[in-house]
């Protein structure tokens, strides 16, 4: 990609997506550039990474193509206005601040800008984001192409409408922290059966990932992936029932519907 793509802000999720690019190869190391308020972060983003970081998010809008906020949500505004005479000509300014509408990207823009708003999650840092982006402009293919591209270097990216935004926050932006509760209380009881702590921890761990692989790469519902490890009268059918009883799926489904509501309510 001949393009230049801009972070503003390299904290955890910029540098999550700056080392996915830089990774996947898909644009040179000299067309990935980045800010950040401090001196320590800008040293160490430019040093870990050897891209050029600045200190002024102004000389860094004059040459970004892709134009990515990654500051705080409650930074947006300022960081908008500061900028919003200096964005190269045709830039496409992209957000992920949690909670930030297409609306107020409008709002807060030239007239005329091309803008989106997309949503990451945590398993960015590690390459296995699951991003949902939301537009309400047209895209000509290519770029969308690029656009999506760019977030497939640290994981996997749908197009949603900005109104299932909530919706993805309960299945993917707040998920990890239900995955790990399962995964703590897996290893727990593996460690009552006598098992280590640590290999617990990578057993419980790892059956989560090749499940989910299972799932993502096979194309099977996870039904009947789950009846395929049930033996009739075996040891997994046990399980099933256990968690059957005990409202395992209808306390997943009532913990996202609470999270949905939640992130409805706080957009308000
Ligand atoms: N972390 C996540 O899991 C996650 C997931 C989805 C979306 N997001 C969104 O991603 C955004 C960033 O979150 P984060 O977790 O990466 O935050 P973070 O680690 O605190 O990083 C924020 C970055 O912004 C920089 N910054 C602060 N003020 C600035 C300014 N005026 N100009 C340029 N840079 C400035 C900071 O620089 P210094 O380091 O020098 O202070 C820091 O590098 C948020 O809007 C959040 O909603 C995060």
């Amino acid at each position: 990609m001949n393009k230049t793509i801009g972070f503003i802000g390299s904290g955890n999720m910029g540098q999550a997506m700056i080392n996915g690019l830089l990774e996947s190869g898909i644009v040179d190391k000299e067309m990935v550039i980045a800010s950040a308020k401090t001196e320590g972060t800008i040293n160490q983003v430019s040093e870990r990474y050897g891209i050029k970081v600045y200190s002024d998010n102004n000389e860094l809008a004059k040459r970004s193509d892709y134009l990515i906020l990654a500051v705080k949500p409650y930074m947006h505004q300022d960081v908008l206005e500061d900028i919003k005479g200096n964005l190269k000509k045709g830039a496409i300014v992209i957000t992920v601040g949690a909670g930030i509408t297409l609306d107020f990207l409008k709002n807060n823009l030239p007239e005329g800008t091309r803008y989106l708003k997309a949503m990451p999650n945590t398993p960015a840092m590690v390459g296995e984001g699951m991003t949902a982006i939301a537009v309400d402009q047209e895209f000509e293919n290519e770029e969308m192409e690029e656009i999506l591209s760019i977030f497939r270097t640290f994981g996997r990216v749908e197009i949603v409408e900005e109104n299932k935004m909530d919706g993805v926050t309960a299945v993917a932006g707040s998920s990890p922290a239900y995955v790990y509760m399962l995964i703590e209380a897996m290893a727990d009881a593996a460690v009552l059966q006598g098992l280590q702590r640590k290999q617990a921890y990578t057993f419980a761990a790892q059956a989560v990932l090749g499940a989910a692989r299972m799932v993502l790469e096979t194309g099977i519902h996870p039904g009947e992936l789950k009846d395929k490890v049930c033996s009739p009268g075996g040891t997994t059918i046990e399980a099933v029932t256990t968690l059957e009883r005990e409202g395992f799926r209808s306390a997943v489904m009532e913990a996202m519907k609470s999270c949905a509501d939640k992130s409805r309510s706080m957009s308000k």
